[in-house]
């Protein structure tokens, strides 16, 4: 595998309760990770597991309470100047609701334009530019000069794409690019975001619920339980053969349309809600939700371990104490 282009060490993100002095939302506690330049990273898990807290805080749209997070090797919390200027320009985010994240006063081109002003790229014609940009990402020019509410919610996450890619950067987090829009576009802006992937060599994180989504876009899948990373490795084996008991519970909840797939996983009944990232459970924050609990998952949190090359899992199953 190349090089990373993000690596991510012992990353903190708590959030002060509001009306508390002291109590604070782990939403994302101790995430290590690598993002290999050209690949796709999934992020998977339940509503409030804290994959956007991640996302945003990779791009510096959240503070980090602690940790490191490295693009191109270099400590981005620390960067100034140029340097950040430049980071900003290579990290880019897609938000779910295209809805919201377009300027509804401006209009398409000036929604485009304003990356290019701010990161003062120069162009001798912008119309012209922006025209074949547009066609780039299926959308007519005839749209260049209209409103967001011209438009449906595939042609808008069109242009909230377009708006990330235009300045060409290295890294695009994508939080639920498709789950705001009707099941018939959601194909095809999957397939959009392919092709520009290969087309101009970009490097994705794509964070979802739904694992199917994620297992077809990502080349590695990381599952996320409260804060925490469970498993992480290949997307075909983790979708296949999960071995995390939470992962587990994650693929036995979704319809299976292959049969020899379904013969060979076995329906895990969830017990219960997630607990409270203010107040997680101690040991393996999934014990009281798992088949398999033993003594030890009660008390001492289990390592993220390396069960085969690139594959690890944190739990008491895999690991010794
Ligand atoms: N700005 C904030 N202030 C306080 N708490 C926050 C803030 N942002 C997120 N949280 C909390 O952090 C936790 C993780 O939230 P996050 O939005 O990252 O989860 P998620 O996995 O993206 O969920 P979803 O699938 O619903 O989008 C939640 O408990 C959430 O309430
Ligand atoms: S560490 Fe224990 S409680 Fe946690 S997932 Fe593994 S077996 Fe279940
Ligand atoms: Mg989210």
């Amino acid at each position: 595998m190349s090089s990373p282009l993000l690596e991510v060490l012992d990353l903190k993100v708590y959030f002060r309760v509001r009306g508390s002095l002291f109590a604070k939302v782990k939403a994302v506690d101790n995430v290590s990770l690598k993002v290999f330049k050209g690949e796709t990273l999934g992020i998977v898990g339940e509503s409030g597991c804290g994959k956007t807290t991640l996302g945003k805080t990779i791009l510096l749209l959240n503070k980090p309470t602690s940790g490191k997070i490295l693009f191109e090797g270099l400590d981005v919390v620390k960067l100034k100047g140029r340097k950040l200027l430049e980071f900003r320009r290579n990290a880019q985010m897609v938000f779910q609701d295209p809805h919201t994240s377009l300027n509804p006063r401006m209009t398409i081109a000036e929604t485009l334009l304003e990356p290019l002003r701010e990161h003062k790229v120069q162009l001798n014609d912008y119309e012209e530019y922006l025209i074949k940009e547009m066609e780039s990402v299926g959308l007519g020019s005839e749209h260049l000069y209209r409103y967001p509410h011209e438009l449906s919610g595939g042609q808008k996450q069109r242009v909230a794409i377009l708006r990330a890619i235009i300045l060409r950067p290295k890294l695009i987090v994508l939080d639920e690019p498709t789950s705001a829009l009707d099941v018939s576009v959601q194909a095809q802006i999957l397939e959009l975001l392919r092709d520009l992937q290969r087309n101009h060599n970009l490097t994705y994180v794509f964070i979802s619920h739904d694992i199917s989504v994620v297992k077809y876009m990502s080349n590695r899948i990381a599952v996320m339980y409260l804060g925490k990373i469970v498993e992480i490795g290949n997307s075909q084996k983790l979708y296949e053969k999960p071995l995390h008991p939470y992962s587990v519970m994650l693929l036995s909840s979704i319809p299976i349309p292959d049969p020899l797939v379904s013969r060979s996983r076995k329906k895990v009944i969830p017990q219960g809600e997630p607990p409270s990232p203010i107040n997680p459970p101690p040991g393996c924050r999934f014990h009281p939700r798992c088949p398999y609990t033993m003594d030890i998952c009660k008390t001492k949190e289990p390592p993220l371990t390396e069960v085969e090359p690139g594959y690890y899992v944190a739990c008491w199953l895999y690991a010794h104490g």
